[in-house]
C-alpha cells in the first residue's frame, strides 16, 4: 500500500508543502528516495531506517520506495526524517495511516529514535495554517514555538515511538500537548537589556533629531569625534520605535527561527538591533550562500541595522545594501531556486568625521590626502539613502553633570502619536511611515502652508538643494510636523528639516 504524509520545506523564509509517498512493494529488500532532496535528505535513509529499529519497530522486508512530491521542488535540510519514518511505519500497517490525513509531521531524527529540534519551526507551523491541515507533530522543544500559530493542534512529542502514540490516538504521559489558540502572547524582554535615552547627557538637539528619525523610519548617519555617545545613542534608538504589531513579531520571530537565532516559545517582543562589524562581506550583509541564507539586513528586519564605523565597510558590501534598503526586500537566486528575504530596516550609521576622529579641532593632525581619502570613502553609494546627518559634538563638562533630556518611554509616545498620522495618511499605499513615500506621494501628500512653501523654493533657488535634496527635506519636514501634531507642514518645520540635512561631515569641518 502507499502511505502519505504531509511535511514542509522552506524556500527562504516561506514553507512549502511536501507530501511524503511511501510505497511497499514485494521484492529485494531496498530502500530508496526520490524526488530532488539534498544530500542530508538522501542521508535520511540511514537515520530512518535505524531509528525505526531502535525504536522496537519492524523495517519492512520490502522494496521501499519513498517520493517527496513535488518532484520539481527542491528539497533540503534533515527535517524529513520523521514524515519518512511515520510513511513507512504507516505503509507497513505498524501505525494507522488514516491519523495522517489532517496531519502534518515535521523534525529531524537520532538515531535512537529521539527527535531532534529543527530550525524553521515557527514557518512551517504556519504553512500547516494555510494549508489548512489541523496538526503539527513536532519535536516537544518546538512545540511552543509551533503554537505560537493560532488554530493548529501541535504535538510535541521527543521521540519516533511517541509520534506513533499520537497517531494510534493514545496519549503517551510525557507528550507536551498544546493548543495554537491561545493567541500570540508577548513576553516582556529581559530587563538587563533595556537601555534607556535618560543615560544620554547633552545632546539635546542630537536626541531631538533620533526622535524624528524613528518617528518617520528615516535613514540617518551619526558623525562626531570618539567617545561622544554615537553607538550609545544608536542603541536606544529601538527603544523608541513604536511596539512589533503582532504580525510584525511573529515575522521577526520566523526569522530567528529559520536562522536558529532562538529557540524559546514565545514571541520576539523587541525590535531587532543588529551592529555587525565592519569585515562583514557583502553576502553576509544582504544574504547568500550556497544554500541561501538570510543577511544582517534580513536580521534586523522590521528594527535598526546599525553600521558603526561606516568608512571601514568595504564598498562592494554598502553597494549590496542600496536595493534591499530602496526595496524592502531582497532575491537572491541560487540556480533554479530564489529566495526573498525581506529588509524593512531603519539604518543607522556611525562615522567619525576624519580618520583620527578630531576633524574641526587642533588635535586633529590628519593631512589633507587623509581627509580626502575618507571623504572619498564615505560618499559612496549609501549616503544618498540617509535622510538624516546629525552630528554628535563633545558634551561640555556643565551638560555631563547636567540632567537627562528626555526618557524612551516619553520619546516612544511622541512618535506612535506621529507614526498614526502617518498611517492614515498613508492608508492603502504600501508605504507606512515617511521615509518610505515616494515622489509621487511627496507631492500628493505634503501639504506646506503658503509661507513654509516660499522659505524651500528659496533655498532651492539659492542652488543649496538637489532636486532629490528638496524631495529628502518635504519628507523629514512632514515628520516634524507629525511629531508636532500640525495639519500642515509650517516654515518652523521646514527651517528645521533643512537644518537636519545639512551634512553632518561638512558641519564638523566648518566647526
Ligand atoms: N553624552 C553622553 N552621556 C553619557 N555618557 C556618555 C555620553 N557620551 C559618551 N558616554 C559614555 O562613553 C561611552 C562611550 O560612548 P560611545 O561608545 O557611544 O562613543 P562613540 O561616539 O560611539 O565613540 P567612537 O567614535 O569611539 O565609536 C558610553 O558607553 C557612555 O558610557
Ligand atoms: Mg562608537
Ligand atoms: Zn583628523
Amino acid at each position: 500500500m502507499i502511505a502519505h504524509v504531509s511535511t514542509f520545506t522552506l524556500a527562504g523564509l516561506e514553507p512549502h508543502r511536501v507530501t511524503v509517498e511511501v510505497d511497499l512493494r514485494n521484492g529485494l529488500p531496498s530502500f530508496t528516495i526520490v524526488g530532488l532532496g539534498d544530500r542530508a535528505v538522501r542521508e535520511s535513509r540511514e537515520r530512518v531506517q535505524t531509528a525505526i529499529l531502535n525504536s522496537g519497530f519492524k523495517f519492512p522486508p520490502n522494496r521501499v520506495t519513498v517520493n517527496l512530491a513535488p518532484a520539481s521542488l527542491r528539497k533540503s535540510g534533515p527535517g524529513f526524517d520523521l514524515a519518512i519514518a511515520c510513511g513507512v511505519l504507516a505503509a507497513s500497517g505498524q501505525v494507522p495511516a488514516d491519523r495522517l490525513e489532517g496531519l502534518a509531521v515535521f523534525g529531524e531524527l537520532a538515531l535512537g529514535g529521539e527527535i531532534r529540534p529543527g530550525r524553521g519551526v515557527l514557518a512551517v507551523a504556519e504553512g500547516v495554517r494555510e494549508a489548512g491541515l489541523d496538526g503539527l507533530v513536532v519535536s516537544v522543544e518546538r512545540g511552543e514555538e509551533a503554537a505560537l500559530v493560532e488554530g493548529i493542534a501541535v504535538h510535541g512529542v521527543g521521540s519516533l515511538r511517541q509520534a506513533a502514540s499520537v497517531l494510534r490516538g493514545v496519549r503517551p504521559e510525557d507528550r507536551a500537548e498544546h493548543r495554537g489558540s491561545r493567541g500570540p502572547r508577548r513576553l516582556r524582554a529581559a530587563s538587563e537589556r533595556v537601555v534607556d535615552l535618560a543615560d544620554v547627557r547633552g545632546h539635546a538637539s542630537v536626541l531631538g533629531s533620533l526622535t524624528v528619525a524613528a518617528a518617520g523610519g528615516h535613514n540617518l548617519l551619526l558623525t562626531g569625534p570618539p567617545g561622544t555617545g554615537k553607538t550609545m545613542l544608536a542603541r536606544r534608538l529601538p527603544g523608541i520605535l513604536p511596539p512589533l504589531s503582532a504580525a510584525e513579531a511573529l515575522e521577526v520571530t520566523r526569522i530567528q527561527s529559520v536562522v536558529g537565532l532562538r529557540a524559546a516559545g514565545s514571541l520576539v517582543a523587541e525590535r531587532p538591533f543588529r551592529a555587525p562589524h565592519h569585515h562583514i562581506s557583502a553576502s553576509g550583509l544582504v544574504g547568500g550562500g550556497a544554500v541561501p541564507v538570510p543577511g544582517e539586513a534580513t536580521l534586523a528586519h522590521h528594527g535598526v541595522l546599525f553600521l558603526d564605523e561606516l568608512s571601514e565597510f568595504s564598498r562592494d558590501a554598502l553597494e549590496a545594501l542600496r536595493q534591499p534598503l530602496e526595496d524592502g526586500r531582497v532575491a537572491i537566486v541560487r540556480g533554479q531556486q530564489t529566495a526573498i528575504y525581506p529588509t524593512r530596516i531603519m539604518l543607522v550609521a556611525a562615522t567619525n568625521p576624519c580618520p583620527c576622529g578630531y576633524l574641526g579641532t587642533d588635535r586633529c593632525r590628519c593631512s589633507e590626502p587623509e581627509l580626502a581619502r575618507h571623504r572619498r570613502r564615505l560618499s559612496g553609494p549609501l549616503l544618498d539613502r540617509i535622510d538624516l546627518q546629525v552630528h554628535v559634538a563633545r558634551p561640555s563638562a556643565e551638560e555631563l553633570r547636567g540632567p537627562a533630556h528626555c526618557t524612551s518611554a516619553v520619546e516612544r509616545e511622541r512618535v506612535i502619536a506621529a507614526r498614526e498620522r502617518q498611517s492614515d495618511r498613508l492608508a492603502g499605499s504600501p508605504a507606512t511611515c515617511n521615509a518610505h513615500m515616494d515622489a509621487a506621494q511627496v507631492r500628493r501628500l505634503v501639504r506646506l502652508d503658503a509661507e513654509a512653501e516660499g522659505e524651500l523654493w528659496r533655498d532651492y533657488d539659492k542652488g543649496a538643494l538637489s532636486a532629490r535634496g528638496h524631495q529628502r527635506v518635504l519628507r523629514v519636514a512632514q515628520t516634524i510636523a507629525d511629531l508636532a501634531g500640525s495639519a500642515t507642514v509650517r516654515r518652523g518645520h521646514v527651517l528645521h528639516a533643512l537644518g537636519l540635512r545639512r551634512d553632518g561631515l561638512a558641519e564638523a569641518e566648518s566647526a
